[in-house]
């Protein structure tokens, strides 16, 4: 028996051996490669091997065939193993608005027996290659790293055990043949402790996925796995990008997210009534539409030591009152932000002495902080009680959600839990954007995605790492959910001077943001945002809906990003190497050759008209000089 799922493009075919002991991959790629033998099926024996050690099994094999069920888009496979009785429900989910397989496991205990699982999957993938496999890797502070490596033979793992996806690597990994090419990927809808790995075998490359932890199924109960999503592109991991990102976009809302200022940098903890309306006016002024008022403004918050928990606007900080503070800042034309980190508690607050039992019993603290188990029903109680009142008792429209702390003590409950709240702030107040943070990119996957409007990737804004986390976080996720902000010069992390143009531009890429002390910034500055607040409002829907393709990388001495719609192509550019010594020695403009163009229509920038083809295969000149490091070109379909 065989079925096949057909996406928009691809078609993923999947076979039931005469056996019936397990579930074969039997092809995956564009429509019509189901159409003959398949590339995984073993031609010889398997001397001092099972069957299903050389088999492209689709997850754990062994057991009875019990049935399934399948149309184009979903299909189930059921097996029971009769010495556990485990029955594990394959599924199987697509859309033809996207190119993305959904799928997950069910797992129920038909025993009398309490079932133990260490490992369980939601989905195994067999690619006929010798992989090349593309991962984002990093550090707080440098996340998405974009690392490659060839694995001739063994397995691969990443992933973690932290609570929290975590910042050494994006839950996501890419597969390719070692020539490059065709793409397969993975990316998890988990936002707990987490595992994909890829090993080497007779059939090609296996890559299973899925959350990591222990379980104990009780008699009738079942365990419903994370979804897990795979994707595929004939143009490699760069059409990769583009297919993940058409995915994220059929699974979130329509509509832009606004330019904000956040006063994080500006005054961390200081937060007072009086330096947050100077900001806000500033803001204003530059045609900034979201004032986010960050860590600072509840009480007790006087540094990160004490005050998590307690989610109560400090009055010394705002004698006026909270609410009339918030009023103020509408008032100026701008909508109203705050940020909360409602997983966590402080050691010293009111709400610990309260209730300490309510945290993981962790003998360390990180960020002198603890994590609430909201797995807990009194917790989740808790928690979407403080949101609600926050929500209702002030005119807030968005919410950025921190979680600093990881914590291998987190388990599922706790996920589902969180995912709940998410769920339950777009239900009831669906005008609130939510942006999802975990000291920057910790938590950054496919069911945190599903429900926030943004997501903060780093909390490194220096403007040539901020480039590379930027570079690969586009390979994973979409521009929309990119939140970037334009901060003071030297920056924190990365101090290494760059034109304010530049800083300006990088955070253009996706979510614009300023996060700079503008209090300080001369007249020019301020002239110089207002200009490119302004520039960024009228290619925003551009840089949010339009095909991406990433030309270059920062390592190459320039490197771009291409948005592209039918009429109107924004280009971003930065030079970030050697200049080339014109106009005192010869040489030529630099050239990022567009993609996604119709070869034979002419586009329109600055007055100059390129055909498609020049854009092409000449290319989009762009000369760079000291003062020039940054470039954003429109081109206007004629
Ligand atoms: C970590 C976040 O990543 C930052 O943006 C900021 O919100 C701080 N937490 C505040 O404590």
């Amino acid at each position: 028996m065989r079925w096949t799922l057909r996406t928009a493009t691809t078609s993923y075919t999947v076979e039931l051996p005469e056996h019936r002991r397990w579930l074969e991959s039997h092809s995956w790629g564009p429509h019509g490669v189901e159409h003959g033998p398949s590339p995984l099926a073993n031609l010889g024996g398997t001397p001092y091997l099972t069957e299903a050690d050389a088999a492209p099994v689709e997850h754990v094999p062994f057991g009875r065939w019990d049935g399934g069920d399948a149309t184009d888009t979903e299909l189930t496979a059921a097996f029971v193993d009769d010495l556990t009785g485990m029955r594990v429900v394959l599924r199987y989910r697509t859309d033809p608005a996207h190119d993305v397989v959904l799928r997950w496991v069910e797992i129920t205990n038909m025993g009398d027996a309490d079932l133990r699982l260490d490992r369980f999957d939601s989905a195994w993938v067999c690619v006929p290659v010798r992989p090349l496999l593309t991962f984002l890797a990093g550090s707080w502070a440098h996340e998405f790293q974009r690392r490659q490596l060839v694995l001739p033979a063994g397995r691969f793992e990443i992933g973690s055990t932290q609570g929290v996806p975590g910042h050494a690597f994006a839950p996501w990994l890419a597969v390719q043949d070692v020539d490059g090419g065709l793409a397969w990927g993975v990316s998890l809808a988990w936002a707990g402790s987490w595992r994909i790995d890829a090993e080497v075998g007779p059939s090609g490359v296996t890559s299973r996925a899925g959350r990591q932890g222990t379980v104990c199924v009780r008699p009738g109960e079942t365990l419903v796995t994370p979804t897990v999503a795979l994707a595929f592109s004939v143009d490699g991991v760069d059409g990769l990008s583009r297919v993940w990102h058409r995915y994220e976009r059929t699974i979130a809302r329509d509509r832009p997210t606004k330019v904000l200022y956040n006063s994080w940098e500006a005054t961390e903890f200081a937060v007072e009534e009086h330096g947050q309306l100077e900001l806000a006016a500033i803001a204003a002024d530059l045609g900034v539409e979201l004032f986010v008022v960050d860590d600072g403004w509840f009480t007790g918050r006087r540094d990160d030591t004490a005050g998590l928990g307690d989610w109560e606007p400090d009055p010394a900080k705002f004698p006026g009152g909270f609410g009339a503070f918030v009023d103020k800042v509408r008032a100026l034309g701008l909508d109203f932000g705050l940020w909360v980190e409602p997983e966590c508690v402080n050691p010293k607050s009111r709400l610990y002495a309260e209730h300490p039992d309510w945290a993981y019993p962790t003998p360390t603290l990180i960020r002198n902080q603890l994590v609430l188990n909201l797995g807990r029903a009194d917790v989740f109680e808790f928690v979407r009680a403080a949101l609600r009142r926050l929500l209702t008792d002030y005119p807030i429209s968005y919410l950025k959600w921190d979680m600093n702390r990881p914590d291998a003590a987190i388990d599922a409950d706790h996920v589902h839990n969180y995912l709940r709240i998410l769920d339950f702030l777009r239900a009831e107040h669906p005008d609130v954007t939510v942006e999802g943070c975990a000291s920057g990119g910790a938590r950054v996957d496919l069911a945190t995605i599903a429900r926030v409007d943004v997501v903060w990737p780093s909390d490194n804004t220096g403007p040539l790492d901020r480039l590379t986390i930027q570079h690969g976080f586009l390979h994973a996720h979409a521009p929309h959910l990119m939140s970037s902000w334009v901060t003071d010069s030297p920056g924190f992390f990365d101090v290494r001077p760059r034109s304010s143009a530049f800083r300006f531009v990088v955070a253009m890429a996706g979510v614009l943001g300023i996060g700079a002390d503008i209090r300080s910034w001369t007249p020019e500055q301020r002239l110089e945002a207002t200009r490119f607040v302004a520039l960024y409002k009228e290619i925003r829907h551009v840089i949010h809906h339009g095909e991406v393709h990433l030309i270059g990388s920062p390592a190459d001495g320039s490197c771009a990003v291409q948005y592209t719609t039918r009429d109107r192509i924004v280009v971003l550019a930065w030079h970030t190497g050697d200049l080339s010594g014109v106009p005192r020695l010869p040489g030529r403009a630099d050239r990022f050759r567009l993609r996604g163009l119709d070869d034979a229509a002419d586009y329109v920038a600055g007055g100059v008209t390129y055909r498609g083809a020049h854009l092409r295969y000449a290319g989009l000149p762009i000369t760079w000089t000291a003062d020039h490091d940054a470039d954003v070109i429109v081109l206007d379909r004629v």
